[in-house]
């Protein structure tokens, strides 16, 4: 098990001498390396296994720092980046050659975010590097919105894991780049659409589902700890599966009677925001519960819950 502790002084030194760290963000815990550092950002791959060709992104504390690792930003998205800096989002930026190849995978593009904690915000001023970090997660798993789920799921390779608490938002950045003159988001997220859209006006979606797993043999390697997971309509899914021992994921009141081992409320107020908040702590605890089988709803589509729906979507058995 790795240590999780409040000592910054201590991430500091261990990502100076190449260690990894998992940090706390607004969104979700983060396997930080010191991204100019090659063996260091190798390790974050190795650990998560995770593909060479999946990029990182990297965190930084704030906009001049920015500039030290891409090139100009557009104008549009330092409209962005100035409204929601720090904060869940994440830009695609022209890079600078201070960004290892390995960061970006070969790509001329950096992904950069600002993250809002104020425990990684001075970690990243007192250590004055850029942090490459993914989701502290082995790839295909649940992201960890909580230092416990780091530490059950990567605990034994790493060291050290920085306690922020619970993660405030709980979905993981927006991410938005540029195709000529328009805005591309490549990620739905802890933004929502329609306020990205009130700052800049249209935006289009570019929403890749590629990394969903669509094979048995996929499903295996990486969703293996999982049980099946099914989305639609809760009532309808629990008749197709009266069987079996289900547990229910719902968001805001039922008024049907479904037979389950447990259930879970993502929103009893059906607040997408709230809803995103709880998503993963539900999964890794439906993951964990006596049930054979999980049933999610498919949340409207508003605010929030586009970007819900998209994980739900992915770790779902389709
Ligand atoms: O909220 C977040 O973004 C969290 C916290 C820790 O900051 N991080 C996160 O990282 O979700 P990760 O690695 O799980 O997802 C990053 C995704 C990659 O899968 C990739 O699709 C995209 O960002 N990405 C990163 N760099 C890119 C690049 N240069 N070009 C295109 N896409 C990139
Ligand atoms: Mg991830």
């Amino acid at each position: 098990m790795a240590i999780i502790g409040n000592n910054i002084e201590k991430a500091v030194q261990l990502l100076r001498e190449g260690e990894l760290v998992a940090i706390p963000t607004e969104t979700v815990y983060g396997l930080a390396a010191n991204a100019l550092n090659e063996k260091a950002v190798l390790k974050v791959f190795a650990t998560k296994e995770r593909p060479a060709f999946d990029p990182l992104i990297i965190h930084v504390h704030d906009l001049d720092e920015v500039q030290k690792y891409a090139e100009a930003i557009p104008e549009k998205l330092m409209v962005l980046a100035k409204k929601f800096w720090p904060g869940p989002l994440t830009l695609l930026l022209p890079k600078k050659n201070t960004i290892p190849d390995i960061v970006t995978s070969g790509l001329p593009q950096v992904a950069v975010r600002i993250p809002d904690h104020p425990i990684t915000q001075a970690l990243l001023k007192e250590i004055n590097l850029p942090l490459a970090a993914p989701s502290a997660n082995p790839f295909g798993y649940i992201s960890p919105t909580d230092p416990t789920h780091v530490d059950q799921q990567l605990g034994d390779k790493i060291r050290y894991i920085l306690d922020g608490g619970p993660c405030k938002v709980g979905l993981e950045s927006t991410i938005a780049g540029m195709e000529g003159d328009e805005v591309i988001i490549h990620r739905l997220g802890g933004i929502s659409i329609e306020n990205i859209e009130r700052e800049i006006g249209k935006v289009k979606l570019n929403i890749n589902l590629s990394g969903n797993p669509k094979t048995p043999g996929q499903l295996k390697s990486h969703y293996a700890p999982r049980k099946p997971l099914y989305v639609g309509n809760v009532g309808d899914l629990s008749k197709i599966h009266a069987n079996k021992k289900t547990s229910l994921i719902l968001f805001g009141n039922t008024d049907i009677e479904i037979n389950s081992v447990k259930t879970y409320q993502l929103s009893a107020s059906s607040n997408t925001y709230e809803a995103a908040l709880h998503l993963f702590k539900i999964l890794h605890d439906a993951d964990a519960d006596s049930s054979e089988v999980v049933l999610a709803p498919v949340l409207p589509e508003t605010g929030l819950g586009p970007a819900i729906n998209d994980r739900l979507k992915r770790a779902s058995v389709q």
